[in-house]
């Protein structure tokens, strides 16, 4: 079940967004979640008591982003042993409920592993529930970690493609705070080149049709005092033929094990135009979105979401209207093609920065290198 709670009182909160929480109030645990869906109207917390709850909350993005679904997903298996349901059946649902971001059924896993060793050694059931919190919480941990490493190798890439500074970067969809333990990915790098003077500019595509950029990346640019403008996704084009672009940064939910890469749909595009001009296209992500069991970008599906979110505008603050609660801007009965991702291939990704080190240029030999490293560590 969720229950939902608007945070009160004078807004003193730091640049940081607490994204989620494990909380442990009387009446049992609680995963609490800032409601990406509200954003930035409303800063509205969801408090999941259940895996189900949870499983709703990513099927509606009130939680996303690659990263971050990885850690919820390992804090839903936690919530399910502690609170005594079937860890089983919440880690098959909580694995399944949306199909591209990797990062969800690793950290999934991740927790449930832990639950199982912990049961195989003969701990009993409480105990085995404090494994898998155990294992969310380090995974939040090393994600924080993480989203650091990736700002300095990204910020030295930028820095050795682009000597000079002042940066004009073009980003897509929202790799901040919002999707992370930490800052995040590509926006994390762009945070980093604000924090050193050298972010001239940060354009923000506004991401059709939920509107990632414009809700979600403008806030956090706004919060973090960032130069920051955001544009349609089709007027890309034209900020490009007039000079206005010197990298584009963006994350990823899936990297196949040719490089290719799966990210927010209108990803592509940008790579295309880049590549047009002369232009970096940089992916900022995890090792654990490389997924080396899915060898290509053929193979990676990608979730197809539903038509009402393109022929209606579904900001919850608009009052009900269409089928989806939205209002329409088309007919009624328009079919709508909506694709959530696109994939990328290789040859049009500079390069590939991750927590431990960069890949460029992008082949399937530098990834299952750069993967091989990091199991070591
Ligand atoms: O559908 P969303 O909002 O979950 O899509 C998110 C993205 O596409 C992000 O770019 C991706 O998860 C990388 S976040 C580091």
């Amino acid at each position: 079940m969720a229950d939902q709670h608007a945070q009160s009182g004078e807004d003193k909160r730091p640049t940081g967004i607490p994204v989620l929480r494990w909380e442990e109030p009387p009446e049992g645990p609680v995963l609490v979640l800032l409601d990406q869906t509200r954003l930035p109207a409303e800063e509205v917390e969801l408090v999941c008591t259940d895996a189900p709850a949870l499983v709703e909350a990513i099927r509606s993005l009130a939680v996303r982003g690659a990263p971050v679904l990885g850690i919820a997903g390992a804090y839903g298996v936690a919530l399910a042993a502690v609170r005594g349901f079937d860890v089983d059946d919440a880690a098959a649902a909580l694995a399944g409920a949306r199909p591209t971001a990797v990062n969800l059924a690793v950290g999934v896993r991740r927790a449930q592993a832990a639950y199982r060793a912990a049961l195989a050694r003969g701990d009993d059931a409480e105990r085995a529930a404090g494994a898998a919190l155990a294992a969310a919480r380090q995974l939040h941990r090393e994600d924080a970690e993480a989203s650091a490493r990736m700002a300095e190798h990204g910020l030295a890439l930028l820095e050795e493609l682009l000597p000079g500074g002042g940066y004009r970067i073009l980003t897509h969809c929202n790799t901040g705070a919002l999707v992370s333990g930490g800052e995040g990915t590509a926006f994390g790098v762009a945070l980093a080149a604000h924090r050193r003077g050298e972010l001239r500019r940060l354009w923000v595509d506004e991401t059709r049709p939920l509107l990632q950029g414009a809700r979600l990346t403008a806030y956090e640019a706004a919060r973090n005092d960032m130069a920051y403008t955001l544009l349609t996704d089709n007027a890309a084009g034209s900020l490009f033929a007039a000079g206005e672009v010197d990298a584009v940064l963006v994350g990823a939910d899936r990297i196949a094990a040719d490089g290719s890469v799966a990210n927010k749909v209108g990803s592509y595009p940008l790579a295309v135009l880049a590549r047009y001009h002369h232009v970096p296209f940089i992916v900022v992500a995890p090792v654990t979105t490389v997924d080396a069991d899915t060898p290509d970008g053929a193979s990676i599906e990608v979730e197809q979401r539903p038509g009402f979110e393109v022929t209606e505008i579904t900001a919850p603050q608009v009052p009900v209207a269409g089928a989806g609660g939205g209002i329409p801007v088309a007919p009624l009965g328009t079919q709508a093609y909506n694709p959530a991702f696109d994939v990328t291939p290789p040859e049009l990704v500079t390069a590939i920065v991750t927590e431990e080190g960069v890949v460029s240029p992008v082949t399937g030999e530098a990834l299952a290198e750069l993967c091989a490293r990091s199991r070591q560590v």
